[in-house]
């Protein structure tokens, strides 16, 4: 399925850090997108904030509702919550999940040093999400190696590239595509599989940022045409 701006995007952790700034950024980009909490009125909250934020530069406001109602009323879902909320938060989702893409940027850290990965037993925090979810939701991956910081700064183009992994070829064009109109560079990573690897690069740039005092530290490949 091609992606087009007329898709909705849950974002599941929207009230947060990372998934605000994707929120911002897919609205602008024209996508209706839905910003989903634990809270209903946290997320109403959060979307009337936004909607300000934005200042008329989104074509669909941007609407707060329940994890559960936001991914079941969504076409794609994208998953920004800390690994430790992942399971609980898969649970509340999960039916509305059915047959649709889940766009994660989880990244298991250590809870006692973010410069640490803790790599849970299925590998990645993307695998654990594929096993829970079941196998009629595709999972894919993006985002889990640029700062929310960056992508707050809606009105700015972001210097990185994002790495895209999956196993659904078409949910993993509906990745690519959502970075793509986001105006940054996606990278096919290859599977699932492969997410361990692109989890793993989030507690090397939070080192490198902290031992730099940076906030921008991001992923740029070079040598590709
Ligand atoms: N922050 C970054 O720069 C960054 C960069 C790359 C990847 N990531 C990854 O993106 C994910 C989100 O990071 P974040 O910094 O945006 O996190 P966050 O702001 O701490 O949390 C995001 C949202 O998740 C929900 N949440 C928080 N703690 C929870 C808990 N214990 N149980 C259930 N829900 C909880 C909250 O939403 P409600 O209270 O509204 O339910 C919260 O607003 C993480 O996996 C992180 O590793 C973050």
């Amino acid at each position: 399925m091609a992606t087009t701006t007329s898709s909705t995007i849950a974002v599941i952790g929207g009230t947060g850090q990372e998934g605000r700034g994707l929120a911002l950024r897919w609205a602008a980009a024209g996508y209706p997108v839905l910003i989903g909490s634990r809270k209903r009125e946290k997320a109403e909250r959060k979307a009337a904030e936004l909607n300000e934020q934005l200042a008329g530069h989104n074509p669909h406001p941007i609407r707060g509702l329940s994890n559960g109602e936001a991914a079941a009323a969504a076409d794609i879902i994208s998953l920004v919550v800390p690994y430790a909320a992942q399971q609980n938060i898969l649970s509340d989702i999960r039916e509305g999940a059915q047959g649709k893409t889940i766009l994660t940027s989880v990244v298991p850290l250590d809870p006692a040093n973010p410069k640490c990965l803790l790599a849970p037993p299925d590998g990645s925090a993307a695998a654990e999400a594929q096993r829970l979810l079941g196998p009629d939701v595709a999972v894919v991956t993006a985002f889990q190696n640029v700062g929310a910081h960056a992508l707050q700064a809606w009105d700015r183009p972001v210097d990185c590239d994002i790495f895209v992994c999956g196993d659904d070829r078409d949910a993993k064009r509906t990745a690519m595509d959502l970075v793509r109109h986001l105006g940054l560079r996606p990278l096919d990573a290859g599977p699932l599989v492969n997410a361990v690897a692109v989890e793993g690069l989030t507690p090397i740039l939070i080192g490198l940022n902290i031992r730099h005092r940076a906030r921008g530290a991001g992923i740029r490949v070079t040598g590709l045409p």
